[in-house]
């Protein structure tokens, strides 16, 4: 039996949890800066690795309250590596390793992005590699073959904007706060997704989704210009369902020529209910079993680090005291 520490800060989340052999899930603690970076429309970076400072040892206190575990419990403090923002990224490896170092237990490295793969492990406790998972969140977007527990192959990634920036960026414009992807799908609940057709851009298994929200700022300004009416959930909905028709036509697509026969999603995105049921119908149509995460497991967690990181450990992966942070991706 495994208990590991699992620390998540690449981003605007400060979050910590003790899992027990990977899967099962004994406190995940997520302290979330969204509100203070609302009034600026984005994550502030700076403004995020100085409320990571200040709440970091109270989240890691409450993770390990929670499950009832001591800090000479723990087999393994695990902590995400790469990739985000790198002074985000940094008071998590900072903490991380100090932490480990006083207790006496190996540090261990984890992907952001393997670490949102894992959260299927978690909600999904019979769930092996190799399947397809789609990871669209604020900061990529791919259509990955997860080879095992550690590695995976992208089989396709969006050449310019990431899923959750286009959300956050056309929710700018349509006046809604960030985080823009929970408000533009509410929104969406009551528009016409047949209302105004945006592009699909897609080639192979890449695609692009800066040209759709470009075509959805256009759109604006031109109605704007006229002074006519902003249908707003309208293009909310519209804005909507072309995202969900890229991403589903290219997770099939890709799920087919991998003769695999089991698809996941991951990523904060997949939280999104349209996208969930776009896939899954297409899942369901295609003889694929289809698997995913509750919406907490998509957006950034503890959890999910902790999964990645006991399979890390398992397979024998340690850093030393120079772990250093990384800001871009190297699956
Ligand atoms: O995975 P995540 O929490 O952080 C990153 O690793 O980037 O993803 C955050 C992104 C944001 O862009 C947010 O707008 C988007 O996920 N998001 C959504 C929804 N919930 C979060 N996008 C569409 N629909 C949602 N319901
Ligand atoms: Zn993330």
């Amino acid at each position: 039996m495994k208990l590991i520490l699992g620390i998540e800060t690449s981003c605007d989340e400060t979050a910590a949890s003790v899992t027990r052999d990977g899967r099962e899930v004994l406190s995940d603690i997520i302290y979330s800066q969204a509100d203070l970076h609302k009034i600026y429309g984005g994550v502030v970076p700076e403004i995020a690795s100085r409320k990571h400072m200040e709440a970091i040892v109270y989240v890691v206190r409450e993770a390990l309250a929670k499950a009832n575990v001591a800090a000479d419990d723990l087999d393994a403090v695990a902590v995400t590596s790469k990739p985000g923002l790198i002074g985000a990224l940094l008071c998590g490896v900072s903490f991380a390793k100090g932490y480990s170092y006083s207790i006496k237990k190996p540090l261990v490295p984890v992907n952001h992005i393997n670490g949102h793969i894992c959260a299927n492990y978690i909600a999904s406790p019979t769930l092996e590699p190799p399947f397809i998972c789609l990871v669209a969140s604020g900061g990529h977007s791919h259509v990955a073959l997860v080879k095992d527990y550690e590695t995976c192959e992208i089989l396709g990634a969006t050449l310019d904007d990431a899923a959750g920036e286009a959300f956050d960026k056309v929710a700018r414009v349509l006046g809604i706060g960030y985080p823009g992807g929970p408000g533009l799908s509410r929104l969406a609940e009551d528009g016409n997704p047949k209302a105004t057709h945006f592009p699909r851009p897609v080639n192979g298994f890449n695609f692009s989704f800066s040209g759709v929200k470009t075509s959805v700022i256009n759109y604006v300004h031109n109605l704007k210009q006229t002074g006519a009416d902003i249908p707003r959930a309208d293009i909310a909905a519209s804005f909507q369902a072309a995202v969900c028709d890229v991403l589903t036509d290219v997770t099939i697509r890709a799920a087919k020529e991998s003769g695999l026969k089991k698809i996941a999603i991951a990523g904060g995105v997949a939280s999104n209910a349209a996208l969930r049921s776009s896939l899954s119908d297409a899942a369901a149509e295609n003889g694929f079993e289809f698997f995913l995460p509750p919406p907490r497991l998509c957006t950034d967690n503890g959890a999910m680090i902790s999964c990645a990181g006991y399979y890390a450990f398992m397979a024998g992966e340690r850093a030393e005291l120079n772990l250093n942070a990384k800001a871009t991706l190297n699956i």
